[in-house]
C-alpha cells in the first residue's frame, strides 16, 4: 500500500506494451527487447503522470491523436540515451583524418570540387560534430600547406583556405539536444577529452564554461532529422553515425544502412560506432581497418 498518498501507478498490461513499443519503433526505429523494457516502462509512466492521464491506452490514444503530436516528441525526446563526448574514440578518427580525408582532399582537389560535407546523424549535443569540424580543419591546412592552390588568401586567414570549403552537419531527433549543440557552450567536465591546443584555438572561456568560437560554429549546422524517415541530406563524403543503430533492430539497421548509402556520395565512407558493425548485414559497403580504427566505405555497382 502507498504511504505517500499518491495515486497508484496504472499497470501497465502486455497489450498495452506491444502497442507503445510498436508506436515507438515505427516513430524512430528504436526497439526495446526484454532488456530495456523496464526503462520504457519507467519513462512512459513519468510521461503518463506529466499528462495526467490514468491508463497506458488513454496515453496510446493521445500520442497518436493529432493532438498527440508534440507529447509523441517528447516522449521519443525521453527514450533517446545522449552520451556522448568530444574525440569520442581515438583509433576511429586517425582513420578519418589521416586516411579517409587524405584521399578525399585529392580526389576533390583532381576534379576541381572543392567542397566537404560530413554528416553526424544522431549527433546528440554536439561534440561529435565539433570534432570533426576541428579535424577537417587541420587535415585541411595540413593538406593546402603540401598542395596550395593560386589564390591570394584574405587577411586574417580563414579558418578553411578557399576554395575550399567544409560543412558539417549534425542532426537528431531530440529538439533539446540540438539547441544544446547549437548553444554550443560545454562545462569543464565535457571538455576534459579536449586537449589544450584545441580549446585555445577553438573556445572561449566564458564564466565556467567554454563557448565554441565563430569559426568553427559557423562551419556546423544542426537541423532535425528522424533516421527512420526516408528523407534525408544528400551528398554527404562521410557520415558519422555513431552509438544510435545500437537501439535499433537489425531490420531497422539495415534499412538504414542502405539509405545511408543513397545519402553518400561515390566511393563515401560511414563511420559506426565500435560497439556497431555492418557486417552481414550489408554487402554495399567493405570494411577499412587501420590501426585499431574501422570505417565502411560504399562499394560502387556497375549498372
Ligand atoms: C548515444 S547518442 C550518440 C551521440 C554521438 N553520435 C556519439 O557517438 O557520441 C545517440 C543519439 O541518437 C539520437 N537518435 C536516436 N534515434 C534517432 C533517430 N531515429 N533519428 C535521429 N536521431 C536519433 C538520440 O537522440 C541521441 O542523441
Amino acid at each position: 500500500m502507498s504511504t505517500s498518498g499518491a495515486a497508484p501507478a496504472p499497470l501497465l498490461t502486455e497489450a498495452e506494451l506491444k502497442l507503445l513499443q510498436a508506436l515507438v519503433y515505427q516513430e524512430c526505429g528504436m526497439h526495446f527487447d526484454e532488456r530495456r523494457t523496464h526503462f520504457l516502462q519507467d519513462r512512459l509512466l513519468r510521461r503518463l503522470r506529466d499528462c495526467r492521464v490514468d491508463s497506458f491506452y488513454a496515453y496510446y490514444r493521445l500520442l497518436i491523436s493529432p493532438a498527440g503530436k508534440d507529447e509523441l516528441a517528447k516522449l521519443l525526446e525521453n527514450l533517446t540515451v545522449n552520451e556522448t563526448s568530444f574525440f569520442r574514440h581515438k583509433a576511429q578518427l586517425d582513420l578519418f583524418q589521416k586516411h579517409v580525408l587524405e584521399e578525399l582532399f585529392k580526389q576533390k582537389q583532381s576534379r576541381r570540387e572543392y567542397s566537404i560535407r560530413v554528416w553526424s546523424a544522431g549527433c546528440s549535443t554536439g561534440q561529435e560534430a565539433y570534432t570533426l569540424g576541428m579535424l577537417v580543419t587541420d587535415a585541411l591546412a595540413y593538406y593546402y600547406l603540401r598542395n596550395p592552390l593560386p589564390v591570394d588568401l584574405p587577411l586574417p586567414k580563414p579558418l578553411v583556405p578557399p576554395p575550399w570549403r567544409v560543412e558539417v552537419l549534425a542532426s537528431d531527433i531530440s529538439y533539446s539536444v540540438l539547441r544544446a549543440g547549437q548553444e554550443g557552450t560545454y562545462s569543464e567536465n565535457q571538455m576534459a577529452s579536449v586537449d589544450y591546443s584545441y580549446r585555445l584555438r577553438f573556445f572561449d572561456k566564458v564564466g565556467e564554461r567554454y563557448a565554441v568560437k565563430k569559426p568553427l560554429k559557423e562551419m556546423v549546422h544542426f537541423d532535425f532529422h528522424n533516421l527512420k524517415t526516408e528523407y534525408l541530406p544528400q551528398r554527404n563524403d562521410v557520415i558519422f553515425c555513431r552509438n544510435v543503430m545500437m537501439y535499433f533492430d537489425e531490420a531497422e539497421q539495415k534499412r538504414l544502412i542502405d539509405k545511408f548509402y543513397r545519402c553518400l556520395n561515390p566511393n563515401g565512407y560511414l563511420f559506426v560506432g565500435h560497439a556497431e558493425s555492418l557486417l552481414g548485414i550489408t554487402k554495399k559497403f567493405q570494411m577499412v581497418h587501420r590501426d585499431s580504427g574501422t570505417a565502411y566505405q560504399r562499394v560502387e555497382v556497375r549498372e
